[in-house]
């Protein structure tokens, strides 16, 4: 029998929602749902105890609140196949994929990288046995792992039910972030289970397995021990307390599901690294600098351009780091009057001008105070913020329009970035490793010098609503020494 004829098999009530929703009155629907089960115009009025002009009056009606056109049982069978078509459309609607995405990134700018997005889509999306359940995009600062990963979890939604992208910047602890995966994914989870974080992850498996999740952790190196001072190499493993992540990739790789977890980290975990070798599900892809084409790609995006023997040599130079490049463009443009062979020339006089923090320190020196200020903040708070609470942390005397125009030029300047809804800003990772450098800086001159900055009282550690591992984290990168953007 064709499909479309059994309305039966349509959820309960479905039809009725759907012909009230259409305008259909009660005593209509009676009628129509009878005409659906295949009644006939006599049995109908019997039924109903009307005559049989009030049935056909009455299924009239319902067709044409339908739109539904032709004669005799061609409308009932029409308005049948309607029926199974609006509600494909409704189930198809209803399974597209939900979405999470935390405090990801805009990638409207993302060019080039094909090679790299082909080799990931096959490991996420590939046949059974190419489909990857641990992924890890490694590589360093500023080379653009988290803009690759923010384009490749937009290309391949549409194949999984769910999509959780999280942070680790701020180093949460794993089950505070396995709890807001649990809330965020289907199902049932008791607060009993929350209690344990060997629970949350098997509890976490079974959901994997029963569906199509793809969760993004990025940032990942944020729980992984530095190596730097170190006689013995440090690379890979977790910092005290974070541990139970190793173990929680662990579980992710060896289980049987058909769900992914994408990583993105400046260093390998030890896991992943055990991992790869075992042939097990696990890939992972080293990040290359970017390529001839792709840095004047990038480059034209911030309006410069400048010829192939110039760009080749600052590819070169900046090891096609993509970060590197779009604060060079506005070096170039602020400080050489836009003159690239002046600026490579500068380059070749001194080693170690080519570095990212040189450029930062070029570009920082050139900011207002007021762009300063926000500097400061946006590095202090470690996470997205919005115009509206950039104002209220700055006060009134300063005007929204100055705090846009402060923020346009930093987002020039590529100093800040925009969050994925355009809405709120935060700053580039290596950037907010430079800025809490000077802040330390400033920090120990406020210890030791004799004039009282009163730098801490401005921007309290502590804000108000902010959490306990965001506060935490802020001490530990301010009072230890802070990683200098030099080593990156
Ligand atoms: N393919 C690309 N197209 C356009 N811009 C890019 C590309 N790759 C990177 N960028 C830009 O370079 C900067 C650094 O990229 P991203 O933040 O992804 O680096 P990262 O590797 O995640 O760095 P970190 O380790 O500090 O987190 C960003 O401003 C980003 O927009
Ligand atoms: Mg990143």
């Amino acid at each position: 029998m064709d499909r479309a004829a059994d309305i039966s098999l349509l959820p309960e009530n479905y039809v009725a929602n759907f012909a009230k929703a259409r305008g259909v009155t009660d005593s209509e629907l009676e009628a129509l749902l009878l005409a659906l089960q295949n009644q006939s115009g006599a049995e109908i009025a019997q039924k109903l105890e009307i005559s049989q002009a009030a049935v056909r009056k009455r299924l009239g009606e319902s067709y044409r609140k339908f739109g539904i056109r032709g004669s005799g049982n061609k409308k009932l069978y029409n308005l049948r196949q309607q029926l199974w078509q609006e509600y494909e459309a409704f189930q198809s609607s209803q399974r597209q994929t939900q979405e999470d995405w935390g405090e990801a990134v805009d990638v409207e700018d993302f060019s080039g990288r094909q090679e790299e997005i082909e080799e990931l889509e096959g490991w996420i999306l590939g046949n059974n046995t190419q489909r990857c359940r641990l992924v890890a995009v490694l590589g360093i600062g500023g080379i653009g792992k988290t803009v690759l990963a923010a384009k490749i979890a937009n290309r391949v939604k549409g194949d999984f039910e769910f999509l959780i992208w999280r942070s680790l910047r701020n180093a949460p602890k794993l089950g505070e972030i396995l709890t807001q995966i649990l809330r965020f994914l289907p199902g049932e989870t008791d607060s009993d289970l929350l209690d344990n974080d060997n629970n949350k992850i098997l509890r976490l498996i079974e959901i994997l397995r029963n569906h199509r999740c793809l969760l993004i952790l990025d940032n990942a190196e944020s729980i992984l021990r530095s190596g730097e001072g170190q006689t013995h190499g440090w690379a890979g493993e977790y910092e005290l307390g974070y541990e139970d992540y190793g173990y929680f990739f662990k579980k992710v790789a060896e289980a049987a599901h058909n769900s992914s977890l994408l990583l993105t980290s400046r260093e390998k975990p030890k896991e992943v690294a055990a991992l790869e070798g075992k042939n097990l599900p696990v890939k992972v892809l080293q990040m290359p600098g970017v390529k001839l084409e792709e840095a004047r790609e990038i480059l034209a995006a911030k309006g410069f351009s400048c010829s192939d023997t110039h760009l080749a040599e600052l590819v070169k130079r900046y090891s096609g780091n993509p970060l590197a490049l779009k604060i060079v463009a506005t070096t170039v443009y602020e400080l050489f009057g836009n003159d690239i062979g002046q600026f490579l020339a500068s380059i070749q006089q001194n080693a170690v001008y080519g570095h990212i923090r040189i450029l930062l320190d070029q570009q920082f020196q050139r900011l207002s105070e007021l762009e300063k200020t926000v500097m400061y903040l946006l590095a202090i708070q470690r996470k997205y913020i919005s115009l509206a609470e950039l104002q209220a942390k700055l006060g009134e005397s300063i005007s929204v329009m100055q705090i846009l125009e402060a923020v346009e030029s930093l987002l020039r300047r590529s100093l800040i970035e925009k969050d994925k809804n355009n809405s709120r800003f935060q700053q580039q990772s290596v950037v907010m490793e430079y800025v809490m450098t000077l802040i330390n800086q400033q920090g120990i001159e406020d210890i030791q010098g004799e004039e009282k900055l009163d730098f801490f009282a401005k921007f309290p550690l502590k804000q108000g609503r902010s959490l306990e591992y965001i506060r935490q984290n802020q001490f530990r990168l301010m009072l230890e020494p802070v990683k200098s953007a030099e080593t990156l």
